[in-house]
C-alpha cells in the first residue's frame, strides 16, 4: 500500500476522535489509500467536498461489479476472495446495481417517496411521535433510542410497506445484522439465519399479499413482479429488505445525533424554540453537522481515473466519507461549528448523483416531526447521561448511537 500513514479508521477509539480524525485527513490530502475493516484490502477514503460529489457523479465509480469486471475476472475474484460473492436473494438492490438496471427498478418505487406523496403521512406521523411520548411522559425519563428514535421511523416504513408492526423486534434483530459487519464464525453464523428467517418471513408476507392485495407498498412490489418484465424475484426480495433497513437505522441515528447535538449547544436550542417555523432548516445542518450515514456503500472503480491528486486504478475500492466532507471547512464555513441558521446547508449526508437516498424526503419529515414532538411536550428535555459515557456503536457505515438517556421535569 503506498500510503503515508495508516489512520486508525475501525476501533473504538476512532469512534471518540471520529471529526478529529477526518479533519487530520482532509488537511494531509483528500484521497487516502487505507486498508479495510480486514485490515488488509486497500481502499481509498475520499474525504474532501468536492471530491466526493466528484465521485458520486462519476460513472467510473460503480457498485456492481458486473460493470468493472469481465465475467472470467469477476469469477476468479469471487474464487479468490478479492469481490464478494454475495447471495443474490437480498443484494439484487438499488445499491447493488447502476446504469439503466438501477433507474428501472428506482421508477418502481421512486412515487411512493415523492415530498408531495410522504407529505400526505404528516398527520399519521405525528400521531405516532405523540403516542411515543404518551406512554413515557409522566416517568420524567427515557431511552431514547429504543423509547422513541427507533420506533417512530420503523412503524412508519412498516406501515408503508404493509408489514406488521407487532413483527417489528424481528425485524430490528434482522436488520442491525444487515449493517453489522460479520467478523467472527459466530457472527457468520447468526447473520446466515438473519437472513435466512428474513427471507422465510418475506416468503409468507409475498404469498398473502398475492392472495390478497392490500394498498401498500409490498402489495404493489408484489404485482410488479408478476407482471413480469418491471422486477425479477430477487429484485424483488432486495427491494423490501433495502427498504427496511435503509428506511430506518438511518433514521433512528438522525433523530438521536440531533437531540444530542440540540442539548449540548444550549443557545442554538433555544434560538430553534423561539422559532420552530425553522426546523427544516435546522435538519439539514443537524444532518450535516453529524451525518448518520458516514461512508457511502463502497464503489469499485471501473476505469482509471484521476481523483484529488492521486491515480485510482481500474478494479481499486473506494468510499466516499460523507461525514468528513459535510465538515469541510472548504465548503462550509467553520464547518465544526452547529449553526442552525447557516444560509448554505447543501452538504451530502443523503449521497449525490444517482444513489442519492431515495427516503430523503420520509427522512426528513420524520425527523422534523420527531424534533417539534420532544421540544414541545418536553421543553426541559436535558441529557441524563455523562457525554463522555456516550457509546458509538461500532458499525464503519453509520455514526450511531448505541443509547441516549434523556430526562426532563414532570
Ligand atoms: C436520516 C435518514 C437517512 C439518511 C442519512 C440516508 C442516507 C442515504 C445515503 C447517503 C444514501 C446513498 C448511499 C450510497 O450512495 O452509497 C442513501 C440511499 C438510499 N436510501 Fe437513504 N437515508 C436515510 C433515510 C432513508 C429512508 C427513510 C429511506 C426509506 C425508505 C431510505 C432509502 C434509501 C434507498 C432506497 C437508497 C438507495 C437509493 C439508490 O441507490 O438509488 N433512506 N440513503
Amino acid at each position: 500500500m503506498s500510503t503515508a500513514r495508516r489512520y486508525d479508521l475501525y476501533s473504538h477509539d476512532f469512534r471518540v476522535e471520529t471529526h478529529q480524525t477526518y479533519a487530520r485527513m482532509r488537511t494531509e490530502s483528500s484521497v487516502h489509500l487505507q486498508p479495510g475493516l480486514d485490515g488488509e484490502t486497500p481502499i481509498w477514503f475520499v474525504t474532501r467536498f468536492e471530491d466526493v460529489v466528484a465521485m458520486l457523479t462519476d460513472d467510473r465509480f460503480v457498485l456492481d461489479p458486473a460493470l468493472a469486471f469481465t465475467p472470467e475476472e469477476l469469477a476468479e475474484r469471487r474464487a479468490d476472495g478479492t469481490a464478494p460473492d454475495l447471495d443474490p436473494r437480498v443484494n439484487t438492490s438499488l445499491l447493488n446495481l447502476d446504469g439503466a438496471d438501477h433507474r428501472r427498478l428506482r421508477k418502481l418505487v421512486a412515487k411512493a417517496f415523492t415530498p408531495r406523496i410522504v407529505e400526505q403521512q404528516r398527520p399519521r406521523i405525528e400521531e405516532i411521535a405523540d403516542g411515543l411520548v404518551d406512554r413515557v411522559a409522566a416517568s420524567g425519563r427515557m431511552e431514547l433510542v429504543d423509547d422513541f428514535a427507533f420506533p417512530l421511523p420503523i412503524t412508519v416504513i412498516a406501515e408503508l410497506l404493509g408489514i406488521p408492526i407487532d413483527d417489528r423486534d424481528r425485524f430490528r434483530a434482522w436488520s442491525s445484522t444487515f449493517v453489522t459487519p460479520a467478523l467472527t464464525p459466530e457472527l457468520q453464523e447468526e447473520a446466515a439465519r438473519h437472513g435466512e428467517e428474513f427471507i422465510a418471513y418475506l416468503d409468507e408476507l409475498f404469498a398473502r399479499r398475492r392472495a390478497d392485495p392490500a394498498g401498500d407498498l409490498v402489495s404493489a412490489l408484489v404485482r410488479a413482479e408478476d407482471e413480469g418484465d418491471h422486477l425479477s424475484e430477487n429484485e424483488l426480495y432486495s427491494m423490501v429488505v433495502l427498504l427496511v433497513v435503509a428506511g430506518h437505522e438511518t433514521t433512528v441515528s438522525l433523530i438521536t445525533n440531533a437531540v444530542l447535538a440540540l442539548l449540548t449547544h444550549p443557545e442554538e436550542l433555544a434560538a430553534l424554540l423561539s422559532d420552530l417555523s425553522r426546523i427544516s432548516s435546522a435538519v439539514e445542518e443537524l444532518l450535516r453537522f453529524d451525518s448518520p450515514v458516514e461512508r457511502t456503500i463502497t464503489r469499485w472503480v471501473a476505469a482509471d481515473v484521476e481523483l484529488g491528486g492521486q491515480r485510482l486504478a481500474h478494479g481499486d475500492l473506494a468510499i466516499a466519507v460523507l461525514g468528513s466532507a459535510n465538515r469541510d471547512d472548504t465548503q462550509f464555513v467553520g464547518a465544526d461549528t452547529l449553526d442552525l441558521a447557516r444560509a448554505d446547508t447543501r452538504h451530502v449526508g443523503f449521497g449525490r448523483g444517482p444513489h442519492f437516498c431515495l427516503g430523503a424526503p420520509l427522512a426528513r419529515l420524520e425527523t422534523e416531526i420527531a424534533l417539534i414532538t420532544l421540544l414541545e411536550r418536553l421543553p426541559s428535555l436535558r441529557l441524563a447521561i455523562a457525554e463522555d459515557d456516550l457509546y458509538w456503536r461500532p458499525i464503519p457505515l453509520f455514526r450511531s448511537l448505541a443509547s441516549l438517556p434523556v430526562e426532563w421535569d414532570t
